[in-house]
Protein backbone atom coordinates (compact mmCIF):
# COMPACT_ATOMS: atom_id res chain seq x y z
CA UNK A 1 0.00 0.00 0.00
CA UNK A 2 1.24 3.91 -0.76
CA UNK A 3 2.08 5.81 2.38
CA UNK A 4 -0.69 7.64 3.37
CA UNK A 5 -0.80 11.55 2.93
CA UNK A 6 -2.56 14.46 5.01
CA UNK A 7 -3.10 17.22 2.88
CA UNK A 8 -4.95 20.24 5.38
CA UNK A 9 -7.29 22.02 3.93
CA UNK A 10 -6.52 25.47 5.37
CA UNK A 11 -10.22 26.60 4.70
CA UNK A 12 -10.61 25.88 8.60
CA UNK A 13 -6.92 27.89 9.49
CA UNK A 14 -7.27 31.19 11.00
CA UNK A 15 -7.79 33.31 8.03
CA UNK A 16 -5.28 36.57 9.60
CA UNK A 17 -2.61 34.51 10.08
CA UNK A 18 -2.66 31.89 6.69
CA UNK A 19 1.17 32.55 6.31
CA UNK A 20 1.94 31.22 10.01
CA UNK A 21 -0.59 28.93 9.56
CA UNK A 22 0.68 27.20 6.86
CA UNK A 23 4.40 27.07 8.00
CA UNK A 24 2.53 25.45 10.90
CA UNK A 25 1.33 22.47 9.36
CA UNK A 26 4.66 22.31 7.80
CA UNK A 27 6.30 21.64 11.25
CA UNK A 28 3.73 19.38 12.57
CA UNK A 29 4.24 16.77 9.47
CA UNK A 30 1.42 17.77 6.81
CA UNK A 31 2.41 16.22 3.56
CA UNK A 32 0.97 18.88 1.20
CA UNK A 33 -1.39 21.74 1.44
CA UNK A 34 -4.99 22.00 0.41
CA UNK A 35 -6.09 24.92 -0.80
CA UNK A 36 -9.75 25.25 -1.09
CA UNK A 37 -10.72 27.70 -4.55
CA UNK A 38 -14.27 29.16 -4.25
CA UNK A 39 -16.02 31.43 -6.77
CA UNK A 40 -19.32 32.04 -5.59
CA UNK A 41 -20.77 30.63 -8.81
CA UNK A 42 -19.83 26.66 -9.20
CA UNK A 43 -20.27 26.61 -5.29
CA UNK A 44 -22.20 28.66 -3.09
CA UNK A 45 -19.16 30.12 -1.52
CA UNK A 46 -16.23 32.47 -2.01
CA UNK A 47 -12.33 32.08 -0.78
CA UNK A 48 -9.19 33.22 -2.52
CA UNK A 49 -7.40 33.51 -5.47
CA UNK A 50 -4.04 33.65 -7.20
CA UNK A 51 -2.74 36.49 -5.67
CA UNK A 52 -3.37 34.94 -2.06
CA UNK A 53 -1.39 31.88 -3.12
CA UNK A 54 1.50 33.49 -4.93
CA UNK A 55 1.72 35.88 -1.26
CA UNK A 56 1.40 32.01 0.58
CA UNK A 57 4.16 30.24 -1.22
CA UNK A 58 7.05 31.80 0.05
CA UNK A 59 6.11 29.94 3.88
CA UNK A 60 6.65 26.81 2.68
CA UNK A 61 8.09 24.30 0.50
CA UNK A 62 5.31 22.05 0.60
CA UNK A 63 3.16 20.99 -2.76
CA UNK A 64 0.44 23.46 -3.08
CA UNK A 65 -2.80 21.01 -3.71
CA UNK A 66 -4.70 23.71 -5.37
CA UNK A 67 -8.37 22.38 -5.78
CA UNK A 68 -10.11 24.99 -7.81
CA UNK A 69 -14.15 25.07 -7.65
CA UNK A 70 -14.45 27.57 -10.18
CA UNK A 71 -16.33 27.80 -13.55
CA UNK A 72 -15.66 28.29 -16.05
CA UNK A 73 -12.29 27.00 -14.96
CA UNK A 74 -10.28 27.00 -18.20
CA UNK A 75 -9.20 30.39 -18.41
CA UNK A 76 -7.52 30.83 -15.05
CA UNK A 77 -5.26 27.60 -14.89
CA UNK A 78 -2.29 29.43 -16.03
CA UNK A 79 -2.92 32.05 -13.34
CA UNK A 80 -3.08 29.41 -10.56
CA UNK A 81 0.23 27.90 -11.80
CA UNK A 82 1.96 31.13 -11.85
CA UNK A 83 1.23 31.08 -8.42
CA UNK A 84 2.43 28.73 -7.16
CA UNK A 85 0.52 25.40 -7.75
CA UNK A 86 2.17 21.66 -7.68
CA UNK A 87 -1.57 20.07 -8.55
CA UNK A 88 -3.98 21.73 -10.05
CA UNK A 89 -7.31 19.90 -9.42
CA UNK A 90 -10.12 20.99 -11.67
CA UNK A 91 -14.06 19.59 -11.53
CA UNK A 92 -15.03 17.97 -15.17
CA UNK A 93 -18.38 20.18 -14.88
CA UNK A 94 -16.32 23.35 -14.83
CA UNK A 95 -14.80 22.91 -18.23
CA UNK A 96 -16.32 22.82 -21.37
CA UNK A 97 -13.63 20.49 -22.71
CA UNK A 98 -11.68 18.42 -19.63
CA UNK A 99 -9.24 16.70 -22.19
CA UNK A 100 -7.65 20.77 -23.16
CA UNK A 101 -7.80 21.47 -19.95
CA UNK A 102 -5.48 18.16 -18.33
CA UNK A 103 -3.43 19.14 -21.48
CA UNK A 104 -3.10 23.21 -20.40
CA UNK A 105 -2.20 21.96 -17.01
CA UNK A 106 0.79 19.55 -18.33
CA UNK A 107 1.85 21.64 -20.67
CA UNK A 108 2.24 24.66 -18.09
CA UNK A 109 4.29 21.20 -15.95
CA UNK A 110 1.77 20.91 -13.09
CA UNK A 111 0.10 18.07 -11.68
CA UNK A 112 -3.41 17.00 -12.97
CA UNK A 113 -6.09 16.66 -10.40
CA UNK A 114 -9.65 16.04 -11.41
CA UNK A 115 -12.63 15.88 -8.74
CA UNK A 116 -15.85 13.95 -8.80
CA UNK A 117 -18.66 15.65 -6.85
CA UNK A 118 -20.82 12.73 -4.64
CA UNK A 119 -22.90 12.73 -7.36
CA UNK A 120 -20.54 12.35 -10.39
CA UNK A 121 -19.99 8.99 -11.98
CA UNK A 122 -16.61 7.90 -12.17
CA UNK A 123 -17.84 6.78 -15.91
CA UNK A 124 -17.81 10.49 -16.64
CA UNK A 125 -14.03 10.78 -16.63
CA UNK A 126 -13.11 6.88 -17.60
CA UNK A 127 -11.09 8.06 -20.53
CA UNK A 128 -9.30 10.36 -18.44
CA UNK A 129 -8.02 8.56 -15.69
CA UNK A 130 -4.99 7.44 -17.62
CA UNK A 131 -3.60 11.51 -17.47
CA UNK A 132 -4.32 12.20 -13.63
CA UNK A 133 -1.72 12.41 -11.19
CA UNK A 134 -4.87 12.78 -8.98
CA UNK A 135 -8.42 11.91 -8.65
CA UNK A 136 -10.00 13.67 -5.81
CA UNK A 137 -13.28 11.84 -4.48
CA UNK A 138 -15.40 14.59 -2.45
CA UNK A 139 -17.44 13.26 0.12
CA UNK A 140 -19.36 16.21 0.43
CA UNK A 141 -21.16 18.75 -1.68
CA UNK A 142 -18.12 21.40 -2.03
CA UNK A 143 -18.63 24.66 -0.71
CA UNK A 144 -17.88 24.37 3.04
CA UNK A 145 -16.03 23.28 5.49
CA UNK A 146 -17.23 21.20 8.58
CA UNK A 147 -20.42 19.04 6.35
CA UNK A 148 -20.96 15.54 7.42
CA UNK A 149 -19.14 12.81 5.60
CA UNK A 150 -21.41 10.67 2.75
CA UNK A 151 -20.83 7.21 3.18
CA UNK A 152 -21.75 6.20 -0.33
CA UNK A 153 -18.49 7.80 -1.73
CA UNK A 154 -16.51 4.32 -0.37
CA UNK A 155 -17.81 2.48 -3.22
CA UNK A 156 -16.66 4.95 -5.66
CA UNK A 157 -13.08 5.24 -4.08
CA UNK A 158 -12.92 1.08 -3.90
CA UNK A 159 -13.90 1.38 -8.14
CA UNK A 160 -11.26 4.05 -8.93
CA UNK A 161 -8.61 1.42 -6.84
CA UNK A 162 -9.74 -1.41 -8.77
CA UNK A 163 -9.32 0.37 -11.97
CA UNK A 164 -5.91 2.05 -10.80
CA UNK A 165 -4.73 -1.56 -10.22
CA UNK A 166 -6.68 -3.55 -13.10
CA UNK A 167 -5.00 -0.74 -15.73
CA UNK A 168 -1.67 0.31 -14.28
CA UNK A 169 -2.61 3.80 -13.48
CA UNK A 170 -0.58 6.04 -11.28
CA UNK A 171 -3.46 8.42 -10.07
CA UNK A 172 -3.12 9.11 -6.47
CA UNK A 173 -6.77 8.72 -4.83
CA UNK A 174 -7.26 11.81 -2.33
CA UNK A 175 -10.77 12.09 -0.03
CA UNK A 176 -11.96 15.28 0.86
CA UNK A 177 -14.89 16.30 2.77
CA UNK A 178 -15.85 15.52 6.76
CA UNK A 179 -12.79 13.17 7.37
CA UNK A 180 -12.87 12.41 11.12
CA UNK A 181 -11.10 9.91 13.17
CA UNK A 182 -13.95 7.53 12.90
CA UNK A 183 -14.33 6.93 8.71
CA UNK A 184 -10.32 7.68 7.99
CA UNK A 185 -9.39 3.80 8.51
CA UNK A 186 -12.38 3.12 6.05
CA UNK A 187 -11.25 5.42 3.03
CA UNK A 188 -7.84 4.34 3.69
CA UNK A 189 -8.90 0.76 3.38
CA UNK A 190 -11.38 1.49 0.27
CA UNK A 191 -7.91 2.69 -1.98
CA UNK A 192 -7.50 6.07 -0.76
CA UNK A 193 -3.83 7.39 -0.22
CA UNK A 194 -4.28 10.91 0.67
CA UNK A 195 -6.74 12.33 3.48
CA UNK A 196 -7.67 16.09 2.97
CA UNK A 197 -9.06 17.29 5.91
CA UNK A 198 -10.00 21.10 7.83
CA UNK A 199 -11.91 20.93 11.02
CA UNK A 200 -10.68 17.83 12.14
CA UNK A 201 -7.05 18.64 11.62
CA UNK A 202 -7.76 22.63 13.13
CA UNK A 203 -10.40 21.72 15.83
CA UNK A 204 -10.15 18.30 17.13
CA UNK A 205 -7.63 17.70 20.44
CA UNK A 206 -7.66 21.14 21.25
CA UNK A 207 -5.91 22.74 17.96
CA UNK A 208 -3.09 19.97 18.05
CA UNK A 209 -2.35 20.01 14.80
CA UNK A 210 0.13 17.54 15.06
CA UNK A 211 -1.49 14.84 16.94
CA UNK A 212 -4.72 15.39 14.72
CA UNK A 213 -2.31 14.52 11.72
CA UNK A 214 -0.45 11.49 12.91
CA UNK A 215 -3.64 10.17 13.94
CA UNK A 216 -5.25 10.38 10.63
CA UNK A 217 -2.79 8.88 9.44
CA UNK A 218 -3.26 5.39 12.01
CA UNK A 219 -4.50 2.53 9.64
C1 LIG B 1 -15.20 21.50 0.68
C2 LIG B 1 -13.69 21.58 0.57
C3 LIG B 1 -12.96 20.76 1.57
C4 LIG B 1 -13.26 21.10 2.99
C5 LIG B 1 -12.72 20.06 3.94
O1 LIG B 1 -15.75 22.16 -0.39
O2 LIG B 1 -13.28 21.14 -0.71
O3 LIG B 1 -11.57 20.79 1.32
O4 LIG B 1 -12.77 22.34 3.35
O5 LIG B 1 -13.03 20.47 5.21
P1 LIG B 1 -13.64 19.50 6.31
O6 LIG B 1 -12.53 18.55 6.66
O7 LIG B 1 -13.99 20.43 7.39
O8 LIG B 1 -14.82 18.80 5.71
ZN1 LIG C 1 -11.10 20.74 -1.22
Amino acid sequence: MKKIQISPSILSADFSQLGNEIKRLEDAGADMIHVDVMDGHFVPNLTIGPPVIKALRDYSELTFDVHLMISPVHKYIKDFADAGADIITIHPEATDNLAESIKHIKSLKKKVGISLNPNTDVGIIENHLGDADLILVMSVYPGFGGQKFIPEVIEKIELLKKIKDDRNYNYDIEVDGGINFSNSKNVINAGANILVSGTTIFKENNGNIKKNIETLKEV
